[in-house]
């Protein structure tokens, strides 16, 4: 069932001390085919991404190539945007942290937690982990280092906190009457022994660096970088107004696309943060793997990031999303190599889907006058395989919605390989001799399986489903999902000439 209920989803808006590479394509990417899912369903969405540009790692970065935080900044941020730009992505707005509706309402939102009881001024002693920006007890530590590996060093300081202690039942009580709000379970379970085993007042300010959001009223305290990056997802609505349209339409139908090294800041000081401010938690909030590149972890010394530049240039736009999303479910870590793209690319894409739409589109441009043919009787044959593709957009949505975006991609691609069989059974060459009217019945049939994959796949790979859905001559108003079953192809309709939408992947001999 369609519905117009709103769907807010949001990337985690990326540090601008490291530049894009495919670890930052898969969430955007993600929440990109979630977006243009729920538009074609007939939902209100906003699609959010952006910059988390503030503390002490960027400023740091900034310095060493003798720039300021923003001008470095604004240089990054360009490049992130370049990414969406080649992959196609479809957000609806961009916000990066230095902009000014951003502070206004992370400083309003630092005002209304004060004024609420829930911040004292403090001592801070303890270990301080730059790169993750995050805090870590003596205990957390290995070898003392954090627990990602990254250097960490002792910090005393006049601090703000948070009291992040008083909210532990409310967590759990909140998380024990939504179930699906964290996602996959394995995360959840781990949020919810994280919160069990005790919470800690947090500190949410720092005196030793100045680039950041200043405390009101206490100009010597910047606020501590996530308290400022999460309100990302508010003040893109507009907050402190919270009866603007924008706020009261998406707020709190939000999902966070998150990484599972970045669930602990959504899932516990996030919606603390919010139930302390009066506002509603999150809906969702869905962790993903981590990608290695051919066997090794992406790291910068190493240089194996996979810029999305090189990912688009070597694969195109359409191949590297569909990759991303149909390797791997999308809570599990998993390997991107070369060959497994390569693999997809010429079998599931070129072979199947491209195949299956050249042969058909090639038979009723030279068969059928280039004109939607005209089906006679349908046979059972025929009526099988037409229901497989009516059944689709019921489980595609039910497995989009839940982020299995690979399953949803398998269901898509069980109906291309029925559509294979059924053309190999029936033969539709042989048929130009035999009997035409069954030809035409069988093209026709075809087309109407093809348009229906064609519509379904535009979240997934929008460059190659807007190709083919133009060669089978679909108006705008028709590629939307109420279309599927209400407005089926039109015999007699002229078609512009056959391409094909995924040439294969041949590799570059060498010398
Ligand atoms: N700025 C914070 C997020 C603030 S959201 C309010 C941040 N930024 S980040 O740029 O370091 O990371 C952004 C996302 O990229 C994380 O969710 C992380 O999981 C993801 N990835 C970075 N490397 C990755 C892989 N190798 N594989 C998959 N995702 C990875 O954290």
């Amino acid at each position: 069932m369609s519905t117009d209920r709103p769907f807010f989803v949001t990337t985690p808006i990326y540090y601008v001390n490291d530049t894009p590479h495919l670890g930052h394509a898969y969430p955007t990417v993600a929440a990109d085919v979630l977006a243009r899912f729920m538009r074609l369903d007939g939902r209100r969405v906003k699609f959010l991404t952006g910059n988390d540009e503030h503390g002490q790692k960027v400023e740091r970065s900034a310095q060493a190539l003798g720039l300021t935080p923003l001008q470095f900044a604004d240089r990054v941020s360009a490049a992130f945007r370049e990414m969406d730009r080649l992959l196609d992505i479809s957000y609806d707005d961009y916000i990066r942290t230095t902009e000014e509706r951003h502070i206004r309402g992370v400083q309003a939102l630092w005002q209304e937690l004060e004024r609420r009881g829930e911040i004292y001024l403090g001592r801070f002693a303890g270990w301080y982990c730059v790169r993750d920006e995050a805090f870590y007890d003596e205990a957390e530590l290995i070898d003392g280092k954090a627990p990602t590996g990254a250097e960490v060093e002792w910090l005393e300081e006049e601090n703000y906190f948070f009291r992040l202690s008083a909210w532990q039942e409310r967590l759990l009580a909140f998380y024990e009457a939504h179930p699906d709000a964290i996602a996959p379970r394995s995360r959840r379970n781990e949020v919810i022994s994280f919160i069990r085993a005790g919470l800690k007042d947090l500190s949410i300010s720092r005196t030793s660096f100045s680039w950041g959001i200043p405390v009101p009223e206490n100009p010597n305290h910047v606020i501590y970088v996530w308290l400022d990056a999460l309100t990302n997802y508010i003040t893109a609505l507009g907050y402190p107004s919270t009866q603007n349209p924008e706020f009261s339409t998406f707020w709190p139908t939000a999902l966070h696309i998150v990484g599972k090294d970045i669930v602990r800041f959504h899932a516990v000081y996030w919606p603390a943060f919010l139930m302390a401010a009066g506002l509603e938690p999150p809906c969702r909030i869905f962790a993903h793997g981590w990608w290695t590149v051919e066997g090794e972890k992406m790291s910068k010394s190493l240089g194996n990031g996979i810029p999305p530049d090189v990912l688009v240039e070597r694969y195109g736009a359409d191949p590297a999303r569909y990759f991303l999303l149909r390797e791997l479910p999308f809570g599990n870590d998993g390997d991107f190599s070369h060959r497994a793209v390569v693999g997809r690319l010429n079998g599931d894409l070129a072979n199947d889907f491209g195949n299956l739409a050249q042969r058909v589109l090639v038979m009723i441009n030279r068969d059928c006058g280039a004109q939607v043919p005209e089906p006679a009787a349908f046979s059972t044959a025929d009526e099988a395989l037409r229901n497989a593709a009516h059944g689709l957009l019921e489980t595609v949505r039910q497995h989009v919605c839940e982020q299995a975006f690979h399953l949803a991609l398998e269901a898509i691609w069980r109906v291309v390989a029925d559509a294979n069989r059924y053309v190999d059974e029936q033969a539709p060459w042989v048929l130009r001799r035999a009997d035409e009217t069954r030809m035409r019945t069988v093209l026709y049939t075809l087309a109407e399986v093809i348009r229906y994959l064609g519509i379904l796949t535009q979240p997934f790979i929008p460059g190659a489903a807007c190709k083919l859905l133009n060669q089978l001559a679909i108006p705008d108003a028709a590629r939307r999902f109420v279309a599927l079953d209400a407005i089926p192809l039109v015999p007699g309709t002229p078609l512009p000439k056959p391409e094909g939408i995924f040439p294969r992947f041949v590799e570059a001999k060498a010398g």
